[in-house]
């Protein structure tokens, strides 16, 4: 199968970047929003990004216009139907995403590629929310996407050997680098960092140093891009939540037991800068 078209259903930071990737890539792009204000907030942020990499001339004028007019916005789920490959990337909730696997199942392609963009949640269960769990598979994408070089494609055990060559190749034609991981809660990166930023908020609570000690103790002691108050914030933290919960049900680690101050934020609606206020406040000018 020769994939020219990818859909990407959700459209907050996650769908907005890969969005972008696979543009650029040469992919027509259709990118599902729930509302035409998220639509438009999308097309905005995918318009000033092409922009500004226009300006720093990483793209050509002619680039930019192509990858956007290979882009179409719609907030009807159905409109992915003749996609090759659909990823999902919507919030963080097993729920919520095993009924949107179900319907995509309904309305898709028989041949089409159902991947998701989770983070952490179980990839079998949405496999198992339809009727192709040979054609399901993780590809898992980091923040900010344009930036980042590297995406996970996590097979489900039910994966087909095909579907999981489609997943790498399409990883590679955006060209990044693709590492396959295993279907449990974390994956590689997650696993991995989350405990650390877990802890830092520990630190925090029991009063050792001050957020900005903190943030800048990791970024020049250790040669962190940035630390990791300023990292919670950019992934957000109803998904930061989400991670470590999804975590510590699967593995019961310490570690990954979501710290009070966490929970409290986002019970607050403080979700980081993508709501102006998470750990630090942030300038709507600025974001
Ligand atoms: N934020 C990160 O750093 C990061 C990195 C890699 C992967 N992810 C994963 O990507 C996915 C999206 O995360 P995000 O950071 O873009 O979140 P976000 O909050 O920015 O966007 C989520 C989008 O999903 C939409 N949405 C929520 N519930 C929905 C539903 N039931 N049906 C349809 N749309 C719905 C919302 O309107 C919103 O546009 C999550 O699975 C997350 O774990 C996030």
């Amino acid at each position: 199968m020769q994939l020219e078209h990818v859909g990407i259903v959700g459209s907050g930071i996650m769908g907005s970047g890969v969005a972008e990737v696979a543009l650029l890539a040469g992919f027509q792009v259709t990118l599902r929003s729930r509302t035409h204000t998220n639509a438009h907030k999308s097309l905005e942020l995918i318009e000033r990004s092409l922009q500004r990499r226009l300006e720093k001339e990483k793209i050509t004028p002619k680039e930019r216009s192509e990858a956007l007019r290979r882009l179409t916005t719609t907030t009807d789920v159905d409109a992915v139907s003749e996609c090759q490959l659909v990823i999902e990337s919507i919030s963080e909730d097993l729920k919520s995403k095993k009924s949107l696997f179900s319907h995509l199942d309904e309305v898709c392609a028989h041949e089409t590629v159902l991947a998701t963009n989770t983070s952490t949640l179980p990839i079998i269960e949405l496999a198992a929310a339809t009727n192709r769990a040979d054609r399901v598979c993780g590809i898992h994408f980091f923040n900010p996407a344009p930036l980042m070089g590297l995406v996970e494609v996590i097979p489900a055990l039910t994966t087909s050997a095909s579907t999981l060559d489609l997943a790498v190749s399409f990883v590679q034609r955006c060209r990044k680098e693709a590492v396959v991981a295993k279907d449990e809660a974390g994956f590689i990166v997650n696993s991995l960092l989350f405990p650390y930023l877990n802890s830092a908020i520990t630190l925090l609570e029991r009063g050792t140093a001050s957020m900005e000690a903190i943030d800048a103790s990791m970024r020049l002691g250790c040669g962190y891009p940035m630390g990791p108050f300023q990292l919670l914030d950019l992934i957000g933290l109803d998904t930061s939540l989400a991670i470590l919960e999804a975590l510590h049900r699967e593995f019961g680690t310490q570690s990954s037991l979501p710290a009070p101050t966490l929970k409290r934020l986002v019970a607050s609606g403080r979700l980081g800068r993508k709501t102006g206020h998470g750990f630090y406040s942030y300038d709507a000018s600025a974001l």
